[in-house]
């Protein structure tokens, strides 16, 4: 694959510099297990082939995908299936003198998971694959199977030998583990427990794929690197803050995997804690992996664990019904439910009261953020695909220009989107021009794409690059994970307990139910327009 030495790649990629710390991608074979997955051929394949366009791989790299489902001869199969999602889901447009610079070092193994001797064969391929690209006996395996698969395929990877001590020789095993990390606080345990038989936590790279995210990275740069904001950044100064991923789409064809997991495990146990976290922490005394996720831990620990009453009011959930979205009409959840299953030729499970929406509000305890609400919400098959973190500063005083109570000024606001624009934007209030003094709010507005030219990596390309550097700082370490659940398990309880047989709703292309919006203006505030 790529060419480039190491020393040229810190020079010219953005990826890989920074004045606070400078990563190495080492020598390795990516092992992608489920590589016949749907996770793989949108993301994984696409990002190792923008990768390598973009000359950041070590030199000495390959891909082996393992599982079952190639057709004919395993190497050209998953080399077309790539070339078939590089196609469609690439950020960088396919070139074919590119791509077959790229298939060279792609190969595959099929076998089952539960099958010793498909291991005993993947470790051969391994061996053949490391002679041939000089990736040094470096390994990383990516678990994109589900967590079901999980302890037997780390069972058997223990026990054909191909798991190194760290220390071992020099040479690395790193394995990724990829969401869900368990359904409960129970299972992520179990889970958790299945990769240590195998691995140290210094081997495991935990993914959430929003830490990869450009503008989640820059809350940090912009919080730490600007001597303005975090004076400002605490209860005195904020009233509250608002955290929202919005997402267009409905369940649609993972809907196998989303009937009774529901919204607040798919999004709020990881995304949307993990995006509060780098938002409300304090400063790391260093950018060393474990000081940043240290922080961040502090940040779930201090969240106020919610009571049966508080989940009562202070959470909402919700399902879509029909609507319109884009001009199209299109089906509630329950329709795509029994559709799903009735194609699948399985039994149609009783009304669903999966949630594809949740909102609520949660408190830091800690000196800093005392008093201040935190409002989070995500759905499904709302108007448009958006995400933001929004910093809303306190009023000022009822004098002067905000002196008339019926028309009070807005109030300053900065928000950081995420996606799709990535950017930020400060809204401030300013006179407008002419003899009379009005009072109107402007936005000043940063956007990545104008502003830096080019599109910006997507997140599994620079959390591959982690791995491959060995940096762990945007995983997530096995106490977070466990603490997160801690945190949504009373949440989870009371819902199993209240035994509701409909959800509020709301309808496809809205902006979720009337309950969330009563949630938000019991406090006097309301939420955004993203
Ligand atoms: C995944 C969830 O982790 O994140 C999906 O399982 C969700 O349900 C997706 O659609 C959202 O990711 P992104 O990057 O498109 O916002």
């Amino acid at each position: 694959m790529g060419s480039r030495n190491m020393a040229t790649l810190t020079k010219e990629n953005p990826l890989m510099s920074g004045a606070a710390k400078t990563l190495f991608p080492q020598p390795c074979i990516l092992v992608i297990f489920g590589a016949a997955g749907d996770l793989a051929w949108r993301k994984l394949l696409p990002a190792i082939y923008n990768l390598n366009l973009d000359g950041v791989l070590p030199s000495n790299f390959a891909v082996v995908g393992f599982g079952l489902g190639a057709k004919g001869d395993p190497d050209g199969w998953i080399r077309d299936r790539a070339k078939e999602g590089i196609q469609h889901f690439s950020r960088h447009p396919f070139d074919q003198r590119r791509f077959d610079d790229y298939a060279r070092a792609l190969f595959f193994v099929e076998g089952s998971f539960n099958d010793a001797h498909a291991f005993e064969r993947l470790k051969a391929k391994l061996e053949v694959v490391d002679a041939q690209f000089s990736t040094a006996n470096n390994r990383i395996f990516y678990m994109s199977i589900p967590p079901s698969l999980v302890d037997m395929s780390v069972g058997h990877l223990k026990a054909a030998g191909m798991v190194r001590d760290n220390e071992d020789a020099g040479a690395f095993t790193r394995v990724i583990v990829e969401k869900p990390i368990g359904h409960d606080l129970d299972s992520a345990r179990e889970i958790n427990a299945s990769v240590a038989q195998a691995f140290h936590e210094d081997q495991t790279y935990r993914i959430d794929h929003y830490l990869g995210k450009e503008t989640v990275q820059n809350l940090l740069v912009l919080r730490f690197a600007n001597s303005i904001l975090e004076p400002l950044w605490n209860g005195k100064y904020v009233d509250h803050v608002q955290i929202t991923v919005a997402e267009e789409e409905g369940v649609g064809s993972r809907l196998g995997y989303y009937e009774g997991v529901g919204a607040l495990r798919d999004m709020v146990q990881n995304h949307i804690l993990q995006v509060l976290c780098m938002t409300a922490m304090e400063p790391p005394f260093s950018l060393a992996p474990n000081v940043v996720r240290d922080a961040k831990t502090e940040v779930l620990h201090c969240l106020r664990p919610l009571t049966p009453n508080d989940v009562e009011t202070s959470v909402v959930r919700a399902q879509y019904i029909a609507g319109e979205i884009d001009g199209q009409v299109v089906p509630g959840y329950r329709r795509e439910v029994a559709d799903y299953f009735a194609k699948a030729n399985k039994p149609i499970p009783g009304d669903s009261t999966t949630e594809t929406y949740v909102a609520m509000r949660v408190f830091i305890d800690n000196w800093r953020w005392a008093g201040v609400p935190f409002y989070l919400r995500t759905g499904k098959r709302l108007p448009k695909r958006a995400s933001e973190v929004a910093i809303q500063f306190r009023a000022v005083p009822q004098i002067l220009f905000n002196a008339n109570p019926d028309v009070p000024l807005e109030p300053t606001v900065l928000s950081i989107r995420v996606q799709p624009e990535e950017g930020l934007a400060l809204r401030i209030a300013t006179k407008l021009p002419g003899p009379k003094v009005r009072i109107y709010p402007v936005k000043m507005e940063f956007n990545y794409n104008t502003g830096f030219g080019g599109s910006s990596p997507e997140a599994y390309e620079r959390l591959l690059l982690d791995v491959m550097a060995g940096d762990a700082t945007l995983f997530m370490r096995r106490d977070q994970v466990e603490t997160a659940w801690q945190f949504v398990m009373p949440i989870l309880e009371s819902w199993e307990h209240s035994r509701v047989r409909y959800l509020p709703e709301y309808r496809a292309g809205t902006w979720g139910p009337l309950e969330a919006d009563k949630l938000i203006e019991a406090d006097r505030r309301q939420w955004r327009t993203v």
